[in-house]
């Protein structure tokens, strides 16, 4: 939350030229500063806040102009209009998407947003805006996180104008390119069992919308987005602007280019079935989002994300620690779970170097299918008869943690909880109730069920040695109706829903800080920068088939780290059809954080044997790949190889995985360029198989990165792993 403090009057305090964030009030300028960017603003002769700069690191204050309306004579255009306003409200002639839409008391509908003081932090600046009739308020937030180079833009909008406002659209910024032509926009889309497919595509003038109406941040898209300049980057090179929303409900990001050819993205709550009514007092704050821009190319930004993520978000951020190899049971057992069966599981996942057991849907209530049981939180008396305790001794004993899955915010109408509460499902009076997968979505809007499904939880994890959930939500709002409150309150639902979802989960890692969370959403439909500030890690997709899964993972690779992509070896033939070798599978979920989903009890000595070796493998590199930088050599989007190079961040170990997915006409397989070694250093090659060309031992950093290295990959579905350590001279 925003702290509300008294404001000042603008201080005419100049910070050092060192500091992050600059005020320069003789022209009344704003300086923002990472590492390698710079981003300025300033208050121009109307009082407005408008955007100067955002790029590469320009440091020398002289080389901007003062803030000032845009001089082009357009008819049917004010100046105003055509000035790339920092936050603007929509009145007058603003026709480009505004930032905030809200209709006063009165009935007024137009909102002039002037300069009235700032705050000045060591990495960040408050800016209050304030409208220059109502006493309606605007603090638009910006912090500076100088090492990651990103700056994350946020804002409270408050009401002080002695009657309710309401709210039609309020979004946590816009970003604006520099002036320019040919910008590329490229996003993420998708479906259920086919999330983060990446597009990249011209910027014309009109709008694109990236959204979810769903109530969640959905599989449909993701709120990220990345544009480079003359359509020309690439993995290695170019000018890229990029940035992911921190919002894991109903979300919206509008991609622009006016007819006068300026290029934005204006993103926070999506204002679809919005109206969020403020009474007199109150405030609501928006989504953070961050945004960051290289002259990398499109693997900088991407590592620019995952260093951001790792570092400056998730829970474990002051001190990261590498996620375990975890087993899972829904692909083996299903809703079949009992103490004896998930025991003999545990026994072979532990063999194998397993250091998580997650025992999956099928648990509680009368769970015997997806038709009924949720809502019941307590365990099943016939498939455990002696509670969790003695599955998860028995896990304990085998040296693996224990983790257990929930679906918090659902309910079936065939539970005892909706037989008692029909209530408090999300409900329209005397309209359909929707269901999706036999669930409807309990109104986590209201208090009272927010404290019953803390309670619940909190029990479950008081009363039980639980290590880890997974967090599950299986469907999308429907019928977004909460008949308790008055109908200009209803529409609330859409925020406060996901701020009490927050709001259990961070109140539960407080009170049991060791236990970690997955979030899930049929796959990967709640993946954000909001959840994984309180999430330790995601469920990719439910398609674990492997090689949909390069395509899956190599979007999501674009924004978020490998290290929270939980990705499992299952069984074939998978839900597709396909079948792969057991060892590409494994190599495939071994670029993220890994698990097994497989029936071990369906597994030959030989696979059991392999998938040790395998675990082994990939423990002595987990750290590089969780921890360090990821090059995308060549990807599967483009063709029928795929490689991927992991640096760690001392650049001790490389870890390169290459894979073959179809062999055509007897082709060789392409030599890999490795990417961000040290020339002069030497680097042992270490190999899991017989598929490097070379066998020499150590090679020269140039040599690997400039005459490359040769792979014996050939038929369908071929795949290697190499490591490369750095021999000190
Ligand atoms: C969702 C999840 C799966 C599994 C099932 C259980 O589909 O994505 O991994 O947990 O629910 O019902």
């Amino acid at each position: 939350m925003i702290p509300i403090r008294v404001f000042a009057l603008a201080t005419l305090a100049i910070c050092s030229a060192a500091a992050s964030v600059r005020y320069v009030p003789e022209s009344k300028t704003f300086f923002l500063e990472t590492a390698h960017t710079s981003y300025v603003f300033g208050v121009n002769e109307n009082g407005a806040l408008q955007n100067i700069y955002w790029g590469g690191k320009v440091t020398r204050t002289a080389d901007f102009s003062p803030a000032h309306t845009v001089d082009n004579h357009a008819s049917f255009e004010s100046r105003e209009g055509q000035s790339p306003e920092e936050y603007p409200g929509w009145g007058g002639m603003q026709y480009a998407e505004p930032c905030l839409k809200v209709t006063f008391g009165d009935g007024v509908r137009d909102l002039a947003l002037r300069y009235v003081s700032h705050e000045l932090g060591p990495e960040t600046v408050t800016v209050r805006l304030k409208d220059i009739g109502y006493n309606f308020l605007v603090d638009v937030v910006y912090q500076v996180f100088p090492a990651n180079d990103i700056i994350r833009r946020q804002v409270r909008i408050a009401n002080q104008t002695g009657q309710p406002a309401t709210l039609e659209s309020a979004q946590s910024a816009v970003w604006y390119l520099p002036p320019g032509e040919g910008y590329r926009l490229s996003y993420l889309t998708g479906r259920w069992a086919g999330e983060t497919q990446l597009t990249r595509e011209p910027i014309h003038t009109g709008r694109k919308v990236l959204e979810s109406r769903r109530g969640t941040t959905s599989h449909e898209a993701n709120p990220w987005f990345a544009i480079d300049a003359g359509g020309a980057a690439d993995e290695e090179h170019g000018r890229v602007w990029f940035g992911a929303l921190g919002w894991s409900g109903a979300w919206k990001l509008v991609v622009e280019q006016t007819p006068h050819g300026r290029v934005s993205v204006t993103g926070g709550y999506n204002d679809f079935d919005f109206a969020y009514q403020l009474q007199p007092g109150e405030s609501l704050d928006t989504p953070p989002f961050y945004a960051g821009y290289s002259d990398g190319g499109f693997g900088e930004s991407s590592r620019i994300l995952h260093r951001f993520l790792r570092e400056r978000i998730l829970p474990d951020r002051a001190s990261p620690h590498p996620r375990p190899v975890l087993y899972n049971s829904w692909e083996a057992t299903a809703f079949d779970v009992n103490e004896a069966g998930q025991t003999a599981l545990a026994k072979k996942a532990a063999k194998l170097g397993v250091e998580l057991f997650v025992m999956d849907d099928g648990w509680f209530g009368q769970r015997n299918d997806d038709h009924r049981g949720l809502g019941d939180w307590y365990v099943n008396p016939q498939k455990f008869p002696n509670g969790l305790g003695g599955l998860i001794d028995a896990v304990n004993k085998l040296g693996m943690k224990f983790g257990l899955w929930v679906e918090p915010e659902m309910v079936n109408p065939d539970s005892d909880l909706y037989r008692k509460h029909p209530d408090w499902a999300m409900n329209f009076p005397g309209r359909p109730r929707t269901e999706g997968r036999n669930q409807l979505i309990l109104n986590m809007a209201r208090d009272d069920v927010k404290e019953h499904i803390f309670g619940v939880l909190d029990r479950l994890l008081t009363q039980n040695r639980i290590a880890f959930l997974k967090w599950d939500m299986n469907r999308n709002f429907s019928e977004p109706g909460w008949p308790e409150v008055a109908p200009a309150a209803q529409k609330q639902i859409w925020v406060k829903y996901v701020n009490n979802v927050y709001a259990i989960i961070d109140r539960l890692r407080e009170k049991h800080p060791g236990v970690e969370i997955e979030s899930c959403s049929g796959g990967g439909g709640r993946v954000d920068l909001g959840m994984l500030r309180r999430v330790d890690e995601v469920w990719t997709s439910d398609n674990t088939e492997a090689f949909d899964r390069l395509r899956i993972q190599d979007g999501f690779s674009a924004v978020y780290a490998p290290k929270v992509m939980m990705a499992w070896v299952t069984d074939v033939p998978n839900m597709n059809g396909r079948s792969t070798p057991l060892k590409f599978r494994f190599l495939v979920a071994m670029m993220g954080s890994l698990g097994i989903g497989a029936n071990l009890n369906h597994w030959s000595d030989d696979d059991l044997s392999f998938a040790s070796q395998m675990i082994a493998h990939y423990k002595a590199i987990r750290e590089t790949v969780q921890q360090g930088r990821l090059y995308r050599l060549a990807s599967p989007r483009e063709g029928t190889f795929t490689a991927n190079e992991y640096l760690s961040e001392d650049g001790r170990q490389a870890v390169l995985f290459a894979f073959l997915q179809a062999q055509q006409l007897l082709r060789p397989a392409p030599v890999v360029c490795l990417r961000g070694l040290d020339p002069e250093a030497v680097y042992r090659i270490r190999t899991i198989d017989d598929k490097l060309v070379d066998s020499r031992d150590n090679t020269s950093g140039a040599a690997l990165m400039n005459r490359g290295i040769g792979l014996r990959l050939g038929g369908d579905f071929d795949g290697t792993m190499l490591v490369f350590e750095r021999v000190d001279r």
